[in-house]
């Protein structure tokens, strides 16, 4: 357990909350028993229950052979062999020509507020399948890589959808990422076109998309298209577009040659439906790959049981659809039920800290999900601001990202909650397509900081080192038994598994692991104590530290640099850097800002450096390894307790750090 860290235990939170009578009255599963005993069926006959969810939930135009194949040693899984459906199909056609014909699907609520847009179930259906005829005219194929790189806008939502229309692969890049780790992304997964918009509005700061593409493309000769959308919010941007690559959006899906309808192809259960990004102890960002059947099914059996979905429901998740949470609980989770979803292009203090609840109001939101790092840093702002709102429409509240601190669950309860509505504190990861330890409102007692049971055929377990069981609130590694519709298959390029089978697969072989630690406590409720590896976690979003050390060491002064997390009371993990310079380079303030200017040009400003150290050297065993224990115990402050330093190298090193220490 040496390697842990992040383990705040919090044994003595005992504070337990179970759902009122409204809660329960409206939830599918109503009662402790019977999640229970849904639970024990979805373990006992795993194929049988998901083979009848996929049955109530989605339509496919040709039904599965088998419903698993897997083996977590080689490792591989499959799900609904042989089914055939289609994602833009389920999240649209079906809608159509229904009683939600005309219902909303997505809202958008811009950056500045003042202007909103709604897509009905319909209308949304006409845009995505002209999109994807656009697509065509523009070469794209079944199995061809889009990227996507856009702000918080519907044309979003449409591109990924025309995708899934057509069998492209998406791939989103978060609009926060600079145009090398773009760069990266395209090259990794040789994409065909992208598709931006000329720039991106988030609060007060403008991000040069289409210039940050034109930057990246220069070196990716696999793009031979760029398809631009234009930003309505502000006027007079001008975007350089090069002729025969760059299109305009409103150009191309309103030309007439055009069709408005497209078949939409049958895509087989197995087929790829979009590769999302994500950062690992090591090397560059992995593609995730997820496929159509799983994830589809998985993400909206989610959704509807975890946000207790019913039909007049208005859902906000306020993450960004460049991230997984996006990607599952904005986009698919929600369209495949046939619900509404709000889009919100701006940021949670822009114009001023009551943007949320003001969005609540507006639309009557009913159930809301962010990250702990949000409700952290409205909680800072004190309690005037949603009292100016009308939130009474709300029902259930969500987190997700990192684990949420008592004191902030209790804060969003008390405040947003009005001490009455369930909070799903939802854990999962890009690799898991959904949500798997949740509390379901109206059956499962709530606990601060707890993100309580598995969902309906999920195996949790917690593991010691040697991987026999560990006992109640002992504490050790997560791992996932058995397979569930939404897991990863693969990383792209990668068509043996061998990095999968590495990463999540070889700690306990035949077993997921997440690289998450937890408890269980003696009512059998998890509780996430945090990364295990050399992931942090900084409001909610995952960075490498190996990703921001080689970003560091590409600048021509740095000689070796080392990243640590370290508590953070907003952002939850902050970034503390030491870097060594190279013999002729003087250690100077001006040198600071230009290495963590570096570092945002490199990867984006999420990866920018809280704290920049400079050191004469780091601190190394024998055999040349840094000792990233130490450097984290030096950056949280606990200096009392740096462990065993006399493997290092040099320990006077740990010395001179110490007084250098910010
Ligand atoms: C962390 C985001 C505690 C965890 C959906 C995981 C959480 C990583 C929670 C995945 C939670 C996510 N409680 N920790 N409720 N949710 N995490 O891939 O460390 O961006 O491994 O997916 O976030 O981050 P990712």
């Amino acid at each position: 357990m040496e390697e842990m860290k992040n383990i705040e235990v919090l044994m003595d939170e005992k504070r337990v909350f179970s759902p009122g009578p409204d809660v329960v009255e409206r939830a599918y599963i109503k009662s402790f028993a019977e999640y229970e005993e849904l639970y024990k069926r979805s373990v006992e006959d795993n194929e049988g229950f998901w083979a009848e969810m996929a049955e109530n939930n989605l339509h496919w135009f040709k039904k599965w052979d088998k419903v698993l194949e897997y083996d977590f040693h080689k490792p591989y899984s499959k799900w609904f062999i042989n089914g055939k459906l289609n994602v833009s199909y389920n999240c649209l056609d079906r809608f159509i020509n229904s009683d939600k014909r005309n219902k909303a699907a997505i809202i958008w609520e811009s950056n500045y507020g003042y202007i909103s847009r709604t897509l009905t179930y319909r209308q949304l259906y006409h845009e995505v399948s002209r999109f994807a005829n656009v697509l065509k005219k523009h070469g794209i194929k079944k199995g061809d890589r889009v990227m996507i790189y856009m702000p918080m806008i519907p044309e979003l939502s449409i591109a990924m959808l025309g995708c899934a229309r057509i069998g492209a692969i998406h791939s989103v890049v978060f609009g926060g990422f600079s145009s090398q780790s773009l760069k990266d992304r395209i090259q990794d997964c040789g994409a065909k076109m992208v598709i931006t918009a000329d720039y991106g509005a988030r609060g007060r700061k403008f991000v040069p998309l289409k210039a940050n593409v034109d930057e990246a493309v220069e070196v990716c000769p696999t793009v031979e298209r760029v398809l631009v959308a234009k930003v309505q919010t502000v006027t007079g941007y001008r975007t350089a577009m090069t002729p025969d690559r760059d299109f305009w959006w409103h150009d191309e899906i309103t030309a007439d040659d055009i069709e408005s309808y497209c078949e939409p192809e049958w895509m087989d259960s197995e087929d790829p439906l979009f590769i999302l990004y994500t950062s690992g102890s090591t090397g560059k960002p992995k593609g995730v790959l997820h496929t159509t059947g799983g994830y589809l099914l998985y993400t909206a059996l989610t959704f509807k049981w975890i946000f207790n979905n019913k039909e007049d429901d208005i859902h906000f998740c306020t993450a960004d659809i460049g991230w997984i949470t996006g990607h599952s609980y904005i986009v698919y989770g929600p369209l495949c039920n046939g619900a509404t979803t709000v889009m919100f292009e701006g940021i949670p203090t822009f114009p001023n800290p009551g943007r949320f609840w003001k969005i609540v109001e507006k639309y009557g939101i009913t159930s809301f999900y962010t990250a702990p790092t949000a409700i952290r840093s409205l909680m800072r702002e004190g309690e005037s601001w949603m009292k100016k709102y009308d939130l009474s429409s709300l029902r259930v509240l969500g987190t997700v990202g990192e684990p949420i601190n008592p004191e902030a669950w209790m804060w969003y309860h008390k405040n947003i909650g009005q001490e009455k509505l369930p909070i799903v504190d939802t854990w999962w990861q890009t690799e898991t397509g959904g949500i798997l330890i949740t509390p379901l409102p109206g059956a499962i007692p709530t606990k601060p900081g707890s993100a309580c049971k598995p969902f309906p055929g999920i195996s949790p377990a917690i593991l010691k080192e040697d991987g026999t069981p560990a006992g109640p609130d002992e504490g050790g590694y997560l791992v996932i038994k058995k397979p569930w519709p939404g897991i990863i298959r693969g990383t792209y390029g990668d068509s043996e598994n061998k990095r999968v089978k590495e990463v999540y697969f070889s700690k306990f072989p035949g077993m997921y692991f997440p690289g998450d630690s937890a408890r269980v406590d003696s009512d059998g409720d998890f509780w996430i104590m945090g990364r295990v590896d050399d992931v942090i976690n900084i409001s909610g979003h995952r960075i490498g530290t190996a990703e921001v050390e080689s970003a560091l060491v590409s600048h021509p002064s740095v000689s070796e640099a080392a990243a640590v997390g370290f508590p953070h009371d907003i952002k939850g993990e902050g970034l503390y850097v030491f870097v060594t310079v190279k013999g002729d380079v003087s250690p100077t303030d001006a040198l600071k800002k230009e290495l963590i200017n570096h570092v945002r040009e490199v990867i984006g400003a999420i990866a920018s450096p809280d704290k920049l150290q400079f050191a004469s050297g780091l601190p190394k065993t024998r055999s040349g390894k840094i000792m990233r224990r130490i450097l984290r115990n030096i950056a949280k402050g606990d200096v009392e307790n740096l462990g065993d330093t006399t493997t290092l190298a040099d320990p006077f090193v740990v010395d001179e750090i110490l007084k250098g220490m910010l």
